[in-house]
């Protein structure tokens, strides 16, 4: 059988010595030591300046659109995760769906334009498999129509592009770290905003 959604898991005896940290701390949440230290490691290794940690990367997508304010319609695709899409109606958005690129699978630049209206506020896309968007088209895009950018980059873990972090486009991207994930903490997720008053 091939597993292609095995959980890593690291070995016990190192999970169990962090174990007995928090036991003698009897510090389980709050800003805890071990999240602080694992939000600046992440920070280095990511090259991005603001990230947080939040319960999972749907929370992480919500939070976002509340932040920014989002009113209206989220031009967003259909090819992703459902947490994309229910996230923008959660938080009482509509979302516009536009197709997909067939060599990246993620959001055709185009048709986005195409798709805008007086209504809309936000692009939400995705990168899917890790695949990049393409951020500089996104980007001209955003720019010339006054839009906010979000990327769901659940799949985009450590994605470098162009010799930098693929997290550092758009206003926000966001973060799983579900079991399935290539990093994870079982459940989790987080919220990387590009910038912050
Ligand atoms: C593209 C995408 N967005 C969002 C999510 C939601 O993340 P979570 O399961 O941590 O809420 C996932 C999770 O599978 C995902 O694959």
């Amino acid at each position: 059988m091939i597993n292609v959604t095995k959980t890593y898991l690291p070995p016990l005896e190192e999970y169990t010595a962090y174990l007995q940290g928090i036991w003698d701390r009897t510090w389980i949440t709050n800003y805890g030591p071990l999240v602080l230290e694992l939000e600046e490691k992440l920070k280095a290794h990511l090259g991005v300046k603001h990230l947080f940690f939040v319960a999972n990367g749907t929370i992480a997508l919500q939070i976002a659109i509340k932040a920014l304010e989002l009113k209206g319609e989220v031009i967003t695709t259909p090819f992703s995760y459902v947490a994309t899409t229910s996230s923008i109606v959660w938080e009482g958005c509509k979302p516009t769906f536009v197709d997909i690129q067939q060599d990246t699978l993620c959001l055709d630049p185009q048709l986005v334009e195409q798709a805008i209206t007086p209504r809309t506020s936000a692009i939400l896309a995705t990168h899917v498999y890790g695949n990049p968007c393409d951020v500089e088209a996104i980007e001209a895009i955003a720019q010339k129509h006054q839009l906010k950018v979000i990327y769901d980059a659940a799949h985009a873990f450590g994605v470098q592009y162009k010799g930098q972090s693929l997290l550092n486009f758009g206003d926000v991207s966001t973060l799983s770290f579900h079991a399935t994930k290539l990093f994870h903490t079982g459940e989790g997720g987080q919220l990387l905003p590009m910038m912050m008053s």
